[in-house]
């Protein structure tokens, strides 16, 4: 038995809360394993929508279990809130959701110095949660994990030595008063008795698991060129977003994971700043917003738009290792003329198949287009054969240049707009 990843391909919003919420269909076990309240998974069941930040996308299933595992940062409000609102909405989380103890928690002052630096000082359009100052902190090792809560004294010791530290960098660097500590401890004891009878390993939760033949999905969230390291850096977020990411996140061995399904929409979309070199900035680039509801699921900002980057997924689909693809939004394509993919990038005279390694290369390129020709409506089509040639073409283009099979076609938002092969 093996465990199966579902990997954002792009810039993050590919639709990976609508495919993981489909696979929970066969999976017993739903795992978030990196990233926190950043995330907005959306899930449409019945016309109702409900947007995941830090719970997996799989518990709006009943007879799914959850987890959060050891890398993912824990917003400890956000998470309260999902879990009330997910219980009453498909069944209770007791004896079906668990986290990592390992979990390192996002406090107030995280976020604090994620809005100050986003406001005052014009950063790179973060989303605002905190997430950047809460992994610098578990790197420099003055971190407070969810295992911390059970225990008084750590508890005490390890915010009072977090929060010197971080009143000194916020007061030098915002000339902000001191986050006090009786006002945090007192909500960290609250949400610690809360949480409490979730906190286990999930690590060897997954262990045992595995030992009984469940099948597990590990979520990703963001996409790969957000990835700290292998992302469009520094316009990233702050964790590891590809596939290696589940196994360091998760405490899954990397082998274990043999199934890897990268989700791309059918064109691209992006979120804050950095390079996008397909982006459609005119009336084009509105066209598919609108058509395609490109607003941010956590920040309702609207997303910048382009076309299909293959440069980028050649590379995506290497450093995932992906062994197949899910492509959303083909239904949001329906009605435009010229479709068009990116096939290669020029820089200096050179034709380059895989993204540049400097910032300003990436910025620097021209873009070489296939073109191709559009479609009508698709929506309610459920096999890929029933599909408009057009489409059909361009699918077929898309598994050609990657040399990965397309194993799920979605054609709206809904659970069952889906074409599974
Ligand atoms: P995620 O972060 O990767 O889970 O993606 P988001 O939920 O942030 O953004 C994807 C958006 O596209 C959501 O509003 C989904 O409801 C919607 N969506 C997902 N798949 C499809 C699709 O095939 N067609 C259409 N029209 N919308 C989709
Ligand atoms: P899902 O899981 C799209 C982007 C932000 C910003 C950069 C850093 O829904 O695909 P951060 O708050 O993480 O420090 O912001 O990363 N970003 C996302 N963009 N989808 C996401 O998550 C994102 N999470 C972060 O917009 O550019
Ligand atoms: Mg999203």
């Amino acid at each position: 038995m093996s465990f199966t990843a579902v990997i954002g391909l792009q810039w993050g919003d590919e639709g990976k809360g609508k495919i993981v919420d489909y696979l929970g269909e066969k999976h017993d076990v739903v795992v978030r394993f990196q990233g926190g309240a950043n995330a907005g998974h959306t899930v449409s069941v019945g016309g109702r929508e409900f947007i995941f930040h830090m719970i997996p996308s799989g518990l709006l299933r009943p007879q799914v279990t959850g987890a959060i595992a050891a890398g993912v940062a824990i917003d400890p409000d956000i998470l309260i809130k999902e879990m009330e609102e997910v219980g009453k909405l498909s069944a209770p989380l007791e004896g079906r959701f668990w986290i990592d103890g390992r979990a390192q928690l996002v406090l107030p002052y995280h976020k604090a110095e994620d809005r100050w630096e986003e406001e005052l000082m014009g950063g790179i359009g973060t989303t605002k949660k905190g997430i950047g100052p809460a992994y610098r902190d578990r790197y420099y090792r003055i971190g407070l994990r969810a295992v911390d809560l059970l225990s008084p004294r750590n508890l005490e010791e390890r915010l009072r030595q977090s929060l010197d530290f971080n009143n000194q960098v916020l007061g030098a660097r915002y000339g902000k008063p001191p986050f006090d500590f009786k006002e945090i401890h007192e909500d960290l004891r609250e949400f610690g008795d809360r949480i409490a009878p979730f906190i286990r390993d999930v690590s060897v939760f997954l262990l045992e698991e595995n030992r009984k033949g469940k099948h597990i999905l590990l979520e990703g969230a963001q996409g790969s060129f957000l990835d700290i390291n292998f992302g469009t850096y520094p316009f990233v977020t702050s964790s590891h977003t590809i596939s290696g990411g589940a196994s360091v996140g998760a405490g899954v061995p990397p082998r274990a994971i043999e199934r890897i399904i990268g989700v791309t929409k059918a064109y691209t979309t992006r979120v804050g700043k950095g390079p996008f070199p397909t982006e459609l900035k005119g009336p084009e680039g509105e066209h598919l917003r609108e058509k395609g509801g490109e607003y941010g699921a956590t920040t309702g900002r609207p997303r910048r738009c382009g076309w299909l980057d293959l440069v980028a997924l050649r590379f995506s689909v290497w450093i995932n290792g992906a062994s197949e693809l899910a492509i959303t939004k083909l239904d949001s394509l329906a009605g435009t003329k010229v479709v068009k993919v990116a096939r290669s990038y020029s820089l200096g005279g050179k034709e380059l198949l895989y993204p540049p390694l400097d910032l300003s290369d990436w910025y620097g390129v021209q873009v070489n287009y296939v073109e191709f020709k559009g479609w009508g409506e698709i929506s309610s089509v459920r096999r890929r054969e029933d599909l408009p040639p057009e489409a059909k073409e361009y699918l077929d283009f898309i598994e050609d240049s990657l040399k990965i099979p397309i194993t799920y076609i979605s054609v709206g938002k809904e659970r069952e707009q889906i074409i599974a092969s």
